[in-house]
């Protein structure tokens, strides 16, 4: 297969995580016979600096014209701590969002049971958790009117939904959950929030197309609860933008960490895979971030953008082989992990690289 990839790393621990995303998409290559093409623009703080615009024209076009697109993180904490800059790194990801009308935002929590120690919550509430969030990503609070009045000593952010919106990612997430569990969690704040109350309505009138999939409401709050409680009790999950920003960064920890958890934000055109963790400049430069979101993300990319299953489930094996023989980095070990099996970015790539080379010469065998 020939495709064309767009890489744009982004910032801070963006672009260590994505050299290792790229790593392994190459092996694939290789390895199942394909032919990817790369190429590479800015975007957040380092288009700033470069061109004064966190998402330049020339990276636009480029992403209007690819396959696929691999996305590390952007931000910046000069941003962080003053709220008055005008011109901000995160204005890119969200106008790309928008300009590539990537409206729906699929948050996998898969938890791979070697990490089963390396979360906070207990193993026996957690094992066997599996969820699939969709997250609405165009609208929402994100996008409804802002502003500033009484001489800029109030500010709005107007949360806003169209029907058309709901009803896309509704569809969406519905048929994913046929092919799953059958069953839906949409949440909201119906009991608040106007906004809400069209969201409900909505998906209940859509639900009705898919009699044979179990809806539930539940309000955020409760939710946000429940998801610690008894994660277990979820499979796929729909929700708004706010809403689902928040609700991932909690389930990150059903997976282990934020180090884990790829996805995939999908439109009517070209996919967008990322990690969903920041550009943590924390820890920037010092080689300890762990890949494996990013490598997660090529596994989504190939199966949702190409529809190459075979090879997105080489990666998740190589990844599970990978943890499986104690290889941990520094986010993801725990007080059992042994000192020599603590990698860096770096040699979890080389890891995952020669798993997926080692299980394919096995693959090859036993045909
Ligand atoms: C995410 C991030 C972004 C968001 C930020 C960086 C704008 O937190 O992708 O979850 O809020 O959507
Ligand atoms: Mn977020």
């Amino acid at each position: 297969m020939k495709k064309k990839i767009v890489i744009l790393p982004g910032d801070g621990i963006g672009k260590e995580v994505t050299t290792e995303g790229k790593r392994v998409l190459e092996t694939i290559a290789s390895l199942f016979g394909h032919e990817f093409e790369y190429d590479e623009a800015v975007i957040g703080h380092d288009a700033i600096e470069a061109t004064g615009n966190p998402l330049p024209d020339e990276t636009l076009a480029k992403l209007r014209n690819c396959d696929a697109i691999l996305f590390g993180a952007v931000g910046h904490p000069t941003y962080d701590n003053d709220p008055s800059l005008k011109v901000r790194p995160e204005q890119g990801l969200l106008k790309m969002r928008k300009e590539l009308g990537l409206y729906a935002n699929l948050r996998p929590i898969k938890l791979f049971d070697e990490l089963l120690q390396a979360s906070a919550i207990k193993p026996e509430i957690l094992k066997g958790s599996d969820i699939l969030f969709f997250r609405e990503l165009t609208g929402d609070v994100y996008f409804g009117e802002k502003g500033r009045k009484d001489d800029g000593n109030t500010a709005y952010d107007v949360m806003i939904y169209q029907r058309y919106e709901v009803e896309r990612i509704a569809h969406k997430a519905f048929l994913a959950a046929r092919t799953r569990k059958k069953k839906i969690t949409s949440v909201d704040k119906a009991n608040v929030l106007e906004s809400s109350r069209l969201w409900r309505a909505v998906v209940q009138e859509i639900g009705k197309q898919y009699p044979d999939v179990e809806l539930e409401h539940q309000f955020v709050d409760s939710a946000a609860m429940k998801l610690i409680q008894n994660p277990r009790s979820f499979d796929v999950v729909l929700t708004g933008n706010l809403f689902g920003d928040i609700l991932t960064d909690e389930a990150s920890q059903i997976a282990g960490s934020m180090g884990m958890l790829a996805s995939a934000s999908v439109g009517d055109t070209v996919g967008l895979y990322e990690p969903i963790h920041g550009s943590a400049h924390d820890i920037t430069g010092k080689g300890i971030a762990n890949p494996l979101a990013s490598i997660l993300s090529a596994s989504l990319l190939l199966d949702i953008s190409f529809g190459l299953k075979k090879e997105s489930e080489a990666i998740i094996k190589a990844v599970e082989s990978t943890l499986k023989a104690g290889y941990r980095t520094g986010d993801i070990a725990d007080a059992n992990s042994e000192k020599s099996k603590i990698l860096n970015t770096q040699a979890m790539g080389d890891q995952i690289v020669k798993q997926l080379i080692a299980n394919n010469e096995q693959r090859s065998t036993n045909n």
